[in-house]
């Protein structure tokens, strides 16, 4: 097949472009050792502080075994959509189970928090609708946003005072459809948004609200379930199971209403496989193990603790962090890939996050509840003289 023609052309001078401006993407083949904070990388070990494994959930031998036995009793496929034969009763099982536990009307469950966001905003809201998202959502709340055809706008990161604003000028007296759209935990700055202020401002003008608690899931909020757990004025909570939840998979809650809705209109339930019964056995055992790894989430706060005061003793910008993740803010996309690769001379893997991914670039570091205190002292020693 000859690459000359222009769509070849045009694919090699945006990846030269990228290469220019130092913001290249590229994948390092990684193999774990158990524990994800552990990796080897090429013929050597490294320290890993980029997992959103935070609890160690997905080495947890309960976790390999629910989801074996799963394959084992159901195959290895759902074989078809929800809507079609692939509404497996174990399914149903661990959506009763989601809503049981969080005290919800309903759950529903997604194949993973990409597609939930990108698929969810698109049914909730379309031409003439108004969509309302933080700056610093992520990217599939954006692509779920974009694809809506709804005016899509975004406030200023945790900033009520602009969210109202904003309110004020597109809600008007209109009477169409409205939802804000935040995370609880940030993914690349690890600060909290303001939910309850939040929540007040829906409910003076009227909208919705959604929050994405993809990265406060397992570690923070009652039982370790999140912000929304019994969190009051969200009318759509979305957990993602691949961070602290570790497996794959996510689950909304919401009233009845809004789940049969989402049944009906939401592309990503309705034109995709269920998830595969491995998928499902893994998300069982974590919501049952989740409530009870209160050592777990003890261990990681002081890891959070230890690191994060580290790290302002050596003089390092972390921002608003208070959270399991603790950006290095830096000036630009060499400074963060020279300071990665530093870490990575040490066998200490950091990915540097630049933009478009991130406005500014930065080191992110994540936390997990088996990282040792030797594996923390010796962050901070390579970092000390980096
Ligand atoms: C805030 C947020 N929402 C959604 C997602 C997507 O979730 P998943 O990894 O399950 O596709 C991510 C993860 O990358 C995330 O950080």
């Amino acid at each position: 097949m000859p690459q000359s023609n222009e769509s070849y052309r045009n694919i090699r001078e945006k990846l030269e472009g990228r290469e220019k401006e130092y913001r290249l993407r590229s994948l390092q083949p990684i193999a774990f050792r158990g524990s994800k904070t552990s990796a080897d990388i090429g013929h050597s070990t490294f320290l890993n502080f980029c997992s959103n494994d935070y609890l160690g959930l997905s080495g947890h031998p309960e976790m390999i075994r629910r989801s074996n036995e799963y394959t084992s009793d159901h195959g290895t496929s759902s074989s078809a959509s929800r809507l079609v034969s692939g509404s497996m009763k174990i399914h149903h099982r661990l959506e009763d189970k989601i809503a049981a536990l969080y005290n919800s009307e309903a759950s529903l469950v997604f194949g993973n928090g990409f597609m939930a966001n990108t698929s969810i905003l698109p049914a909730l809201a379309g031409r003439g609708d108004l969509l309302l998202a933080d700056k610093r959502c992520h990217n599939s709340i954006v692509q779920g946003g974009i694809l809506s055809r709804a005016t899509f706008r975004r406030f200023r990161h945790n900033d009520c005072n602009h969210l109202e604003e904003m309110l004020k000028r597109h809600r008007g007296n209109q009477k169409n459809n409205c939802w804000v759209i935040t995370e609880s935990l940030f993914s690349m700055d690890g600060d909290f948004a303001p939910l309850d202020e939040i929540s007040a401002l829906c409910r003076q003008f009227d909208a919705c609200l959604m929050v994405d608690d993809a990265h406060a899931f397992g570690v923070w909020g009652k039982q370790g379930l999140g912000m929304i757990n019994g969190k009051e004025g969200v009318d759509l909570g979305l957990g993602t199971m691949g961070k602290a939840g570790g497996c794959y998979g996510a689950f909304t809650l919401s009233s009845a209403v809004v789940k049969e809705y989402l049944i009906n209109y939401c592309a990503g339930i309705i034109y995709t496989t269920a998830p595969a019964p491995s998928q499902v056995g893994a998300m069982e055992a974590a919501f049952d193990l989740i409530p009870n790894m209160g050592n777990a989430r003890e261990q990681l706060r002081m890891n959070i603790d230890y690191l994060s005061s580290g790290l302002s003793d050596l003089g390092y910008d972390t921002g608003d962090s208070r959270s399991q993740i603790i950006p290095i803010l830096l000036d630009d996309e060499q400074e963060a890939l020279g300071l990665a690769s530093r870490l990575f001379n040490d066998n200490i893997y950091v990915q540097a996050i630049r933009p478009p991914t991130v406005d500014s670039s930065r080191l992110r570091i994540t936390l997990s509840a088996l990282h040792t205190s030797d594996d923390l002292n010796r962050l901070l020693e390579v970092l000390k003289h980096a």
